[in-house]
Protein backbone atom coordinates (compact mmCIF):
# COMPACT_ATOMS: atom_id res chain seq x y z
CA UNK A 1 0.00 0.00 0.00
CA UNK A 2 1.52 3.34 -0.75
CA UNK A 3 2.51 5.45 2.04
CA UNK A 4 -0.08 8.15 3.38
CA UNK A 5 1.32 11.89 2.66
CA UNK A 6 2.76 14.85 4.10
CA UNK A 7 2.64 18.12 3.05
CA UNK A 8 4.75 20.95 4.80
CA UNK A 9 6.42 24.58 4.36
CA UNK A 10 8.63 26.95 5.63
CA UNK A 11 8.95 30.58 5.20
CA UNK A 12 12.08 31.46 3.69
CA UNK A 13 12.99 34.91 6.40
CA UNK A 14 15.86 33.45 7.09
CA UNK A 15 17.97 31.22 9.41
CA UNK A 16 16.98 28.12 11.32
CA UNK A 17 16.57 28.53 15.00
CA UNK A 18 16.38 26.28 17.79
CA UNK A 19 12.81 27.54 17.67
CA UNK A 20 11.88 25.75 14.37
CA UNK A 21 13.95 22.94 15.18
CA UNK A 22 11.25 21.78 18.06
CA UNK A 23 8.52 22.97 16.71
CA UNK A 24 8.90 21.52 13.09
CA UNK A 25 11.84 19.84 12.22
CA UNK A 26 12.44 16.77 14.56
CA UNK A 27 8.47 16.67 14.36
CA UNK A 28 9.31 16.50 10.63
CA UNK A 29 12.22 14.14 10.96
CA UNK A 30 10.12 11.48 13.04
CA UNK A 31 7.77 11.38 10.19
CA UNK A 32 9.97 11.03 7.57
CA UNK A 33 10.01 6.84 8.23
CA UNK A 34 5.81 6.41 8.25
CA UNK A 35 5.18 8.90 5.80
CA UNK A 36 5.82 9.79 2.05
CA UNK A 37 6.92 13.45 3.23
CA UNK A 38 6.83 16.80 0.75
CA UNK A 39 8.20 19.80 2.17
CA UNK A 40 8.98 22.60 0.79
CA UNK A 41 10.28 26.37 1.08
CA UNK A 42 7.15 28.62 0.63
CA UNK A 43 8.81 31.50 -0.49
CA UNK A 44 5.83 32.84 -2.36
CA UNK A 45 4.22 32.79 1.03
CA UNK A 46 7.26 34.81 2.33
CA UNK A 47 6.82 37.30 -0.37
CA UNK A 48 3.14 38.03 0.74
CA UNK A 49 4.90 39.86 3.89
CA UNK A 50 8.76 40.74 2.08
CA UNK A 51 7.45 41.74 -1.20
CA UNK A 52 9.82 44.68 -0.64
CA UNK A 53 12.86 42.76 0.64
CA UNK A 54 13.04 39.59 -1.82
CA UNK A 55 16.71 39.30 -1.83
CA UNK A 56 16.42 37.82 1.82
CA UNK A 57 13.93 35.22 0.67
CA UNK A 58 16.37 34.15 -2.33
CA UNK A 59 19.07 33.52 0.06
CA UNK A 60 17.69 31.63 2.88
CA UNK A 61 16.23 28.91 0.98
CA UNK A 62 18.95 27.41 0.08
CA UNK A 63 20.33 27.97 3.57
CA UNK A 64 17.38 26.76 5.22
CA UNK A 65 17.24 23.95 2.78
CA UNK A 66 20.90 23.17 3.69
CA UNK A 67 20.09 23.41 7.63
CA UNK A 68 17.41 20.59 7.09
CA UNK A 69 19.67 18.21 5.55
CA UNK A 70 22.25 19.00 8.36
CA UNK A 71 19.35 17.95 11.12
CA UNK A 72 19.14 15.21 9.53
CA UNK A 73 16.34 15.19 7.12
CA UNK A 74 16.77 13.17 4.54
CA UNK A 75 16.73 13.82 0.94
CA UNK A 76 16.36 10.24 0.09
CA UNK A 77 12.75 9.90 1.92
CA UNK A 78 11.93 12.82 1.55
CA UNK A 79 10.92 15.30 -1.37
CA UNK A 80 12.40 18.85 -0.97
CA UNK A 81 11.27 21.66 -3.29
CA UNK A 82 10.76 24.92 -3.92
CA UNK A 83 6.98 26.45 -4.47
CA UNK A 84 8.02 29.12 -6.36
CA UNK A 85 9.54 26.42 -9.00
CA UNK A 86 5.68 24.25 -9.42
CA UNK A 87 3.83 27.20 -11.40
CA UNK A 88 0.78 24.61 -10.41
CA UNK A 89 0.22 26.14 -7.53
CA UNK A 90 -0.46 29.38 -9.18
CA UNK A 91 -2.84 27.75 -10.85
CA UNK A 92 -4.68 26.15 -8.28
CA UNK A 93 -4.42 28.88 -5.92
CA UNK A 94 -6.53 30.96 -8.70
CA UNK A 95 -9.11 28.38 -9.09
CA UNK A 96 -9.66 28.03 -5.31
CA UNK A 97 -9.89 31.74 -5.17
CA UNK A 98 -13.25 31.27 -7.10
CA UNK A 99 -14.60 29.27 -4.40
CA UNK A 100 -13.54 30.59 -1.19
CA UNK A 101 -15.73 33.02 0.61
CA UNK A 102 -14.17 36.56 1.69
CA UNK A 103 -15.37 35.57 5.09
CA UNK A 104 -14.00 32.62 5.80
CA UNK A 105 -10.31 34.77 5.08
CA UNK A 106 -11.55 37.90 6.84
CA UNK A 107 -12.56 35.76 10.24
CA UNK A 108 -9.16 33.91 10.11
CA UNK A 109 -7.77 34.22 13.61
CA UNK A 110 -3.95 34.27 12.25
CA UNK A 111 -4.56 36.96 9.65
CA UNK A 112 -6.08 38.94 12.39
CA UNK A 113 -3.19 38.62 14.86
CA UNK A 114 -0.49 39.07 11.80
CA UNK A 115 -2.78 42.73 10.74
CA UNK A 116 -1.98 43.76 14.25
CA UNK A 117 1.44 42.49 14.48
CA UNK A 118 3.36 43.32 11.02
CA UNK A 119 3.17 46.71 11.97
CA UNK A 120 6.12 47.09 9.84
CA UNK A 121 5.29 46.16 6.84
CA UNK A 122 1.87 47.00 4.78
CA UNK A 123 -0.12 44.06 4.35
CA UNK A 124 -2.97 45.34 3.53
CA UNK A 125 -2.87 43.93 0.08
CA UNK A 126 -4.96 41.14 -1.80
CA UNK A 127 -1.95 38.69 -1.88
CA UNK A 128 -2.13 38.44 2.19
CA UNK A 129 -5.70 37.95 2.74
CA UNK A 130 -5.39 35.13 0.14
CA UNK A 131 -2.59 33.47 1.94
CA UNK A 132 -4.38 30.42 3.54
CA UNK A 133 -5.55 29.95 -0.40
CA UNK A 134 -2.15 30.01 -1.56
CA UNK A 135 -1.81 26.95 1.40
CA UNK A 136 -4.65 24.91 0.60
CA UNK A 137 -3.14 25.34 -2.66
CA UNK A 138 0.41 23.94 -1.28
CA UNK A 139 -1.78 20.89 0.22
CA UNK A 140 -4.17 20.00 -1.79
CA UNK A 141 -1.42 19.59 -5.12
CA UNK A 142 -0.24 16.63 -3.47
CA UNK A 143 -3.85 15.31 -2.31
CA UNK A 144 -2.26 15.85 1.84
CA UNK A 145 -3.59 13.30 4.24
CA UNK A 146 -1.59 14.89 7.19
CA UNK A 147 -0.44 18.46 7.40
CA UNK A 148 2.13 18.99 10.49
CA UNK A 149 1.80 22.53 11.76
CA UNK A 150 1.90 24.46 15.04
CA UNK A 151 -1.02 25.49 16.68
CA UNK A 152 -0.81 28.85 15.08
CA UNK A 153 -1.40 27.30 11.45
CA UNK A 154 -4.04 24.99 12.22
CA UNK A 155 -7.02 27.47 11.17
CA UNK A 156 -5.19 27.48 7.66
CA UNK A 157 -5.59 23.24 7.71
CA UNK A 158 -8.96 23.83 8.67
CA UNK A 159 -9.70 26.50 6.43
CA UNK A 160 -8.13 23.97 3.59
CA UNK A 161 -10.69 21.49 4.88
CA UNK A 162 -13.66 23.54 3.63
CA UNK A 163 -11.93 24.48 0.49
CA UNK A 164 -11.31 21.25 -0.57
CA UNK A 165 -15.13 19.95 0.96
CA UNK A 166 -16.39 22.64 -1.32
CA UNK A 167 -14.74 21.88 -4.33
CA UNK A 168 -15.67 18.13 -4.01
CA UNK A 169 -19.25 19.28 -4.11
CA UNK A 170 -19.29 21.81 -6.88
CA UNK A 171 -16.99 19.66 -9.50
CA UNK A 172 -16.74 15.90 -7.79
CA UNK A 173 -14.52 14.85 -5.50
CA UNK A 174 -11.04 15.22 -6.34
CA UNK A 175 -9.69 16.13 -3.03
CA UNK A 176 -9.07 13.95 0.24
CA UNK A 177 -9.29 16.43 3.28
CA UNK A 178 -6.43 16.48 5.32
CA UNK A 179 -5.78 15.67 8.71
CA UNK A 180 -3.90 18.30 11.40
CA UNK A 181 -0.85 16.38 12.69
CA UNK A 182 -0.56 19.29 15.35
CA UNK A 183 3.11 19.83 16.44
CA UNK A 184 3.40 19.96 20.61
CA UNK A 185 4.64 23.44 20.59
CA UNK A 186 8.33 23.68 21.80
CA UNK A 187 8.61 23.51 25.63
CA UNK A 188 11.97 26.33 24.78
CA UNK A 189 11.70 29.73 25.15
CA UNK A 190 14.01 32.89 23.61
CA UNK A 191 16.65 33.92 25.81
CA UNK A 192 14.05 36.41 27.04
CA UNK A 193 11.30 34.37 27.75
CA UNK A 194 9.27 35.11 24.96
CA UNK A 195 8.20 32.74 21.90
CA UNK A 196 12.16 32.23 19.89
CA UNK A 197 11.57 34.51 16.73
CA UNK A 198 14.19 36.20 14.66
CA UNK A 199 12.32 39.58 14.86
CA UNK A 200 11.88 39.65 19.21
CA UNK A 201 16.00 39.19 18.58
CA UNK A 202 16.01 36.38 20.86
CA UNK A 203 16.96 33.40 18.76
CA UNK A 204 19.71 30.69 18.96
CA UNK A 205 20.65 29.95 15.32
CA UNK A 206 21.81 26.67 14.00
CA UNK A 207 24.48 28.51 12.65
CA UNK A 208 25.61 30.61 15.38
CA UNK A 209 29.65 29.87 16.41
CA UNK A 210 30.81 28.76 19.83
CA UNK A 211 31.36 32.45 21.01
CA UNK A 212 27.96 33.66 20.00
CA UNK A 213 26.28 30.41 21.88
CA UNK A 214 28.18 31.28 24.77
CA UNK A 215 27.22 35.02 24.39
CA UNK A 216 23.18 34.29 24.02
CA UNK A 217 23.09 31.51 27.11
CA UNK A 218 25.18 34.06 29.46
CA UNK A 219 22.09 36.49 28.53
CA UNK A 220 19.53 33.98 28.67
CA UNK A 221 16.86 35.00 31.38
CA UNK A 222 16.46 32.51 34.34
CA UNK A 223 13.90 32.06 37.11
CA UNK A 224 12.99 35.36 37.89
CA UNK A 225 12.35 35.15 41.39
CA UNK A 226 16.07 34.05 42.00
CA UNK A 227 18.11 37.21 42.29
CA UNK A 228 21.31 36.08 43.64
CA UNK A 229 22.92 32.45 44.52
CA UNK A 230 21.54 32.42 47.67
CA UNK A 231 17.99 32.56 46.51
CA UNK A 232 16.72 29.23 45.59
CA UNK A 233 15.51 28.59 42.44
CA UNK A 234 12.92 26.81 40.53
CA UNK A 235 14.46 25.13 37.34
CA UNK A 236 10.63 24.10 36.45
CA UNK A 237 9.75 27.41 35.27
CA UNK A 238 13.78 28.36 34.30
CA UNK A 239 14.10 27.99 30.12
CA UNK A 240 17.74 27.36 31.08
CA UNK A 241 16.65 24.10 32.67
CA UNK A 242 14.41 23.54 29.45
CA UNK A 243 17.07 23.27 27.70
CA UNK A 244 19.59 21.52 29.68
CA UNK A 245 16.53 18.33 29.53
CA UNK A 246 16.79 18.21 25.66
CA UNK A 247 20.69 18.90 25.76
CA UNK A 248 22.69 17.50 28.79
CA UNK A 249 22.73 14.18 29.97
CA UNK A 250 19.85 12.75 32.33
CA UNK A 251 22.38 12.47 35.55
CA UNK A 252 24.03 16.21 35.38
CA UNK A 253 20.33 17.68 34.99
CA UNK A 254 19.09 15.62 38.02
CA UNK A 255 21.99 17.05 39.92
CA UNK A 256 21.09 20.63 38.47
CA UNK A 257 17.82 20.46 39.33
CA UNK A 258 18.46 19.37 43.05
CA UNK A 259 21.19 22.28 43.49
CA UNK A 260 19.26 24.89 41.69
CA UNK A 261 16.38 23.87 44.22
CA UNK A 262 18.86 24.01 47.62
CA UNK A 263 20.81 27.32 46.12
CA UNK A 264 24.11 25.30 45.77
CA UNK A 265 24.76 26.11 42.27
CA UNK A 266 24.72 29.92 40.62
CA UNK A 267 22.91 30.13 37.33
CA UNK A 268 26.19 31.51 35.67
CA UNK A 269 27.57 28.07 36.61
CA UNK A 270 24.49 26.07 35.55
CA UNK A 271 24.25 28.03 32.71
CA UNK A 272 28.31 26.97 31.31
CA UNK A 273 27.22 24.10 32.02
CA UNK A 274 24.46 24.03 29.24
CA UNK A 275 26.08 26.25 26.52
CA UNK A 276 28.81 23.11 26.27
CA UNK A 277 25.66 20.94 26.07
CA UNK A 278 24.50 23.23 23.27
CA UNK A 279 28.04 23.62 21.56
CA UNK A 280 28.18 20.17 21.80
CA UNK A 281 24.85 19.04 20.12
CA UNK A 282 25.26 21.66 17.37
CA UNK A 283 28.74 20.08 16.17
CA UNK A 284 28.11 17.21 13.82
CA UNK A 285 25.02 20.03 12.85
CA UNK A 286 28.27 22.47 11.77
CA UNK A 287 30.14 19.38 10.15
CA UNK A 288 27.08 18.43 8.15
CA UNK A 289 26.81 22.06 6.93
CA UNK A 290 30.45 22.50 5.72
CA UNK A 291 30.31 19.31 3.92
CA UNK A 292 27.31 20.67 2.36
CA UNK A 293 28.29 24.25 1.72
CA UNK A 294 31.55 22.55 -0.45
CA UNK A 295 29.00 20.83 -2.36
CA UNK A 296 26.64 23.28 -3.40
CA UNK A 297 26.49 21.50 -7.03
CA UNK A 298 25.08 18.27 -4.61
CA UNK A 299 22.62 20.52 -3.07
CA UNK A 300 20.85 21.92 -6.37
CA UNK A 301 20.70 18.58 -7.64
CA UNK A 302 18.66 17.63 -4.57
CA UNK A 303 16.49 20.34 -4.84
CA UNK A 304 16.18 20.01 -8.55
CA UNK A 305 15.00 16.16 -7.89
CA UNK A 306 12.50 17.63 -5.52
CA UNK A 307 11.36 20.00 -7.72
CA UNK A 308 10.90 17.59 -10.51
CA UNK A 309 9.40 14.64 -8.25
CA UNK A 310 7.04 17.77 -6.86
CA UNK A 311 6.00 18.78 -10.61
CA UNK A 312 5.28 15.73 -11.63
CA UNK A 313 2.30 15.02 -9.33
CA UNK A 314 1.44 18.95 -9.55
CA UNK A 315 1.06 18.54 -13.43
CA UNK A 316 -1.37 15.39 -12.56
CA UNK A 317 -3.60 17.10 -9.90
CA UNK A 318 -3.88 20.02 -12.09
CA UNK A 319 -5.23 18.07 -15.38
CA UNK A 320 -7.64 15.93 -12.79
CA UNK A 321 -8.66 19.78 -11.41
CA UNK A 322 -9.24 20.89 -15.46
CA UNK A 323 -11.24 18.10 -16.03
CA UNK A 324 -13.58 18.70 -13.17
CA UNK A 325 -14.15 22.36 -13.75
CA UNK A 326 -14.19 21.53 -17.31
CA UNK A 327 -12.47 24.38 -18.18
N1 LIG B 1 2.06 29.18 6.58
C1 LIG B 1 3.09 28.26 7.02
C2 LIG B 1 3.90 28.92 8.12
O1 LIG B 1 3.96 30.12 8.20
C3 LIG B 1 3.97 27.83 5.89
C4 LIG B 1 3.22 27.05 4.85
C5 LIG B 1 2.93 27.46 3.59
C6 LIG B 1 2.69 25.75 5.01
N2 LIG B 1 2.26 26.47 2.93
C7 LIG B 1 2.09 25.43 3.76
C8 LIG B 1 2.66 24.84 6.06
C9 LIG B 1 1.45 24.21 3.58
C10 LIG B 1 2.01 23.62 5.87
C11 LIG B 1 1.42 23.30 4.63
O2 LIG B 1 4.52 28.23 8.90
FE1 LIG C 1 17.76 28.10 35.92
FE2 LIG C 1 20.02 26.83 36.35
FE3 LIG C 1 19.60 29.24 37.45
FE4 LIG C 1 18.28 27.13 38.31
S1 LIG C 1 20.48 27.44 38.43
S2 LIG C 1 17.40 29.13 37.86
S3 LIG C 1 18.00 25.94 36.43
S4 LIG C 1 19.79 28.77 35.28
Amino acid sequence: MEKRRIVSGMRPTGRIHFGHLHGALLNWKELQDDYRCFYFIADWHALTSEYARPDIIRQSTYDIIIDWISVGLDPERCTFFVQSEIKEHAELHLLLSMITPLPWLERNPTYKEQLKELTQRDVYTYGFLGYPVLQAADILMYKANGVPVGEDQAPHVELTREIARRFNNLYGKVFPEPDTLLTPTAKILGTDRRKMSKSYNNAIFLTDGDEEVDRKVMQMITDPQRKTKKDPGDPAICNVFSFHEIYTDAHTVSGIDRQCRSAEIGCVECKRIMARSLKTALEPVRAKRGELEADMKRVREIVEQGNERARAIARNTMEEVRAAIKI
